[in-house]
């Protein structure tokens, strides 16, 4: 499955003709406004071909052949111009494209390569999130776009935008956030950084796609008002403020029916509620059918397949589906390609900035960092302290997850010891090497991860005695068992260091059920004895977590000082690991996800990953609105860290929280004073969260309704921030009268550091209910449900 993707998209990235008659004809077709030619181009193309271009993007036309450089196979060329379809019709040509999200995923570089074009790995989705920082993620995008741009191609498959449900979900690491403001912002700055180049962003995987547990068919049921509070809403967010070109329908069914065939979901609800005006591709060979698909909204088919040709050809053939709407399905696709820099006579210029682009990433990585606890000032580091460096991850850095969304055509990965060593940090001798050598064990020996020890992943990947099968090679080390040591071991490298620092690494991917895989004995084992040998000696201890989202830490936190969470940081992750480490950068991340206490007190361990467990038919999303943050604080059940969490090695002050208004008239606007009470220059995350009446509809106790950071703060220095609430920050959805409506009652806005740590509260009012916008009665789930509820 995964090689006849990359062929496909490898196979939308052919050479195109000649520069020069491309520039002549788009001149020629300036004549005509883009949807006046894409109508046109549609009139002058037979049913074949038109049904051809919209399988596959042209795969299927009658005699097409890519020309994809290497004998047909769908490698990747050198120029990345896409390629003309039908020579009569020139202007009509593959879509280039690729995926993300956290950087242009090209093959690797071959060992003989030259002049090959490297691309960036950037921090992954939850680490861009963590920084809270939308100017940033918004850099991202832009250097992101760049690339994609520089490099020819105008389409790309990111960025992800579902929410966090259950940290289990292997694709965790591609999306932001337990939170749908906090995705849905960040997934708009994405997209507009990169659309400023020109090019197509695609929000994916639409939608409630949040586990890969038989991820082609599951079928989420959820209620109408958890659908638009929470799962729709990071779209919605996303679609209204970011205005992505393209939208990626998911594999799941979602209350019965495949999402790729919903005209509710992909008609009304996006195009007639939030005014998306983009094109819908879907996710690659997802069932369903092909009429139904049509029908339904998509505009591209994708990967597209011989049967879906012969399906929607007989179908239009025999007047079970229209062609006239399947000319506009296909009309608005061929919209997008005219409307790229290629087909308006740009050359490819293949010459990004990369420096700049590893540097960004480097900032972005340091600053998504969380520092989870710091006892007694144990951290920054001072540069006269000799490290030790436990743990294989902390020798061989974990940049990103598996799947689509892997990057691979990045010049390094710079590891937490070569980070170290970079900073001129003095590092115990010998060490860098007993670990290198593990790491070059497990390699040659090529040994199945311990990762594959469940019966159901060896049958999946074919996996029949000890050894690894082809396509996991290149990720042994993430999943491999930790090296063992002994207590001599730990003993010799302690009485030459004065800190012990231990790396524990975690990958997830796409396909897999792998997000969560809590600590093993090995590991304890080794954290264990680490923390005897180093505490009786008086010296410190600190964990550093590479982790893809959620981690169990409540189990050992106690045996260290200090513990840094930073996620799947990209590329140059060792050097903002250690940057953060060594106080280079003052951490000022904080958690966009809530750390349980245990995986099974997190709301939807009970439901997920839904019946049966093996092979999941139906999933009842029975904890309704209550994710996240929004249940434990809800149901009072105490949690390692919560939503919105993360230290700093300076202190902040709050003071003065104003409101323009006490009685809300349609909008309310807030601000507090931030000042930096430390000695050290940082940076604060303010969070508003609203506490809502709850006489008439039920609410959680508090959501995040905006949130803004400060500037870097020098010692003694204050900032203001601001905050604008309309009516729709205030509003729940009533599923009734299919409403978002602002309750009358009292509300309580309060400034906190964290979803827990509030500084500063105020109340307002609402004078009298409000509809604050009408809805379609739409996505209604035709199942019996058993939602959490505060009043049962
Ligand atoms: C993934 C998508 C990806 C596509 C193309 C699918 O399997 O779910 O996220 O964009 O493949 O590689």
């Amino acid at each position: 499955m995964f090689s006849t993707k990359r062929q496909v998209l490898a196979g939308c990235m052919a050479l195109a003709g000649v520069l020069g008659i491309f520039a002549a004809l788009a001149a020629e077709a300036q004549a005509m406004t883009i949807e006046e030619e894409a109508a046109y181009l549609v009139s002058q193309m037979t049913l074949e071909e038109k049904i051809g271009v919209l399988t596959g993007d042209g795969r299927y036309v009658p005699g097409f052949v890519k020309n994809t450089g290497d004998g047909g196979k769908g490698m990747i060329l050198e120029d990345m111009r896409s390629q003309v379809i039908l020579p009569r019709l020139p202007r009509l040509r593959t879509t280039a494209m690729s995926d993300g999200p956290a950087g242009l995923n090209r093959e690797a570089r071959k060992d003989d390569q030259e002049d090959f074009q490297y691309t960036t790995a950037f921090p992954s989705a939850t680490c861009q999130a963590a920084t809270w920082n939308m100017d940033l993620v918004k850099e991202i995008g832009d250097a992101f776009g760049n690339e994609i741009r520089e490099y020819g191609y105008e389409l790309i498959l990111a960025p992800g935008v579902n929410l966090h449900r259950n940290p289990n979900d292997g694709r965790v690491w591609e999306y932001y956030s337990e939170d749908p403001l906090l995705s849905g912002k960040s997934a708009a700055a994405m997209v507009q950084g990169m659309q400023s180049h020109g090019i197509g962003a695609t929000l994916k995987h639409f939608a409630a796609h949040n586990q890969q547990a038989n991820r082609h068919h599951y079928n989420p049921i959820i209620s109408q008002r958890a659908l638009r509070e929470l799962y729709l809403r990071s779209y919605e967010i996303a679609v209204r403020e970011g205005h992505p070109k393209c939208i990626m329908t998911s594999y799941n069914r979602l209350n019965g029916f495949y999402t790729d065939e919903n005209v509710e979901l992909l008609q009304v609800l996006t195009r007639q509620e939030w005014g998306f005006d983009g094109f819908y591709i879907t996710d690659f060979d997802g069932k369903g059918s092909a009429v139904g698909k049509v029908r339904g909204g998509i505009n591209l088919l994708m990967s597209g397949s011989q049967e879906e040709y012969d399906e929607l050809l007989f179908a239009i053939q025999n007047k079970v589906l229209d062609e006239k709407l399947f000319d506009e399905r296909l009309s608005k696709y061929l919209e997008f390609k005219l409307s790229c820099p290629y087909a308006q006579g740009e050359s490819i210029t293949a010459n990004p900035d990369l420096e700049a682009h590893a540097a960004l990433a480097r900032r972005t990585a340091a600053e998504g960092v969380v520092l989870l606890k710091n006892d007694n000032d144990c951290l920054p580091l001072k540069d006269t302290q000799t490290v030790a460096l436990f743990g294989k991850t902390a020798y061989s850095l974990i940049p990103y997850g598996t799947g689509s969304g892997e990057v691979r055509s990045h010049k390094r990965s710079l590891s937490m010891h070569d980070g170290f060593k970079e900073a001129g940090f003095k590092l115990v001798e010998g060490m860098e090497k007993d670990y290198l050598d593990y790491v070059e064990k497990i390699k040659r020996e090529n040994l199945v991860p311990d990762y594959f020890n469940n019966p159901k992943m060896r049958q999946d990947n074919g996996i029949v005695g000890d050894q690894s099968p082809p396509h996991f090679r290149g990720r042994l080390v993430a999943f491999s068992r930790e090296r063992a040591l002994s207590r001599e071991e730990v003993e010799d490298y302690a009485s030459r260091s004065d800190v012990g620092i231990v790396c524990f690494g975690r990958s997830s991917g796409e396909n897999y059920e792998n997000g969560y895989l809590p600590i093993t004995a090995i590991e304890r084992e080794l954290l264990e004895t680490v923390s005897d040998v180093y505490h009786s000696a008086g010296k410190k201890v600190v964990v550093v977590l590479n982790v893809s989202g959620v981690w169990e830490t409540a189990s050992w936190r106690d045996l260290t000082d200090a513990i840094l969470l930073a996620w799947l940081p990209g590329q140059e992750g060792g050097g903002a690991i250690a940057d953060v480490l060594t106080g280079a950068v003052n951490p000022s991340g904080k958690l966009p996800d809530t750390l349980p206490l245990k995986y099974e007190d997190l709301p939807s361990a009970p439901y997920y990953p839904g019946t049966p467990k093996e092979e999941p038919i139906n999933s009842f999303y029975n904890e309704g609105i209550y994710v996240g943050y929004r249940y434990f604080n809800s149901f009072d059940v105490p949690v390692a860290y919560e939503f919105g969490f993360g230290l700093s090695y300076t202190s902040f002050e709050y003071s003065n929280l104003e409101a323009d208004k006490d009685v809300f008239d349609g909008s309310i606007a807030f601000s507090v004073t931030v000042t930096n009470t430390g000695d050290r220059a940082g940076k604060e995350i303010v969070q508003l969260y609203v506490t809502a009446p709850m006489d008439a509809l039920e609410k959680p106790e508090q959501e995040l309704r905006a949130f803004a950071k400060t500037g870097l703060l020098q010692p003694g220095e204050s900032e203001t921030l601001r905050f604008e609430l309309a009516g729709r920050d205030l509003a729940s959805f009533w599923s009734g009268i299919s409403a978002w409506v602002a309750d009358s009652g009292t509300y309580v806005a309060a400034a906190g550091a964290s979803s827990k740590d509030i500084r500063l509260s105020r109340s307002f009012t609402v004078a009298e209910d409000i509809i604050v916008e009408k809805a379609h009665d739409i996505l209604f789930p035709d199942y019996l449900m058993d939602e959490l509820s505060r009043r049962k």
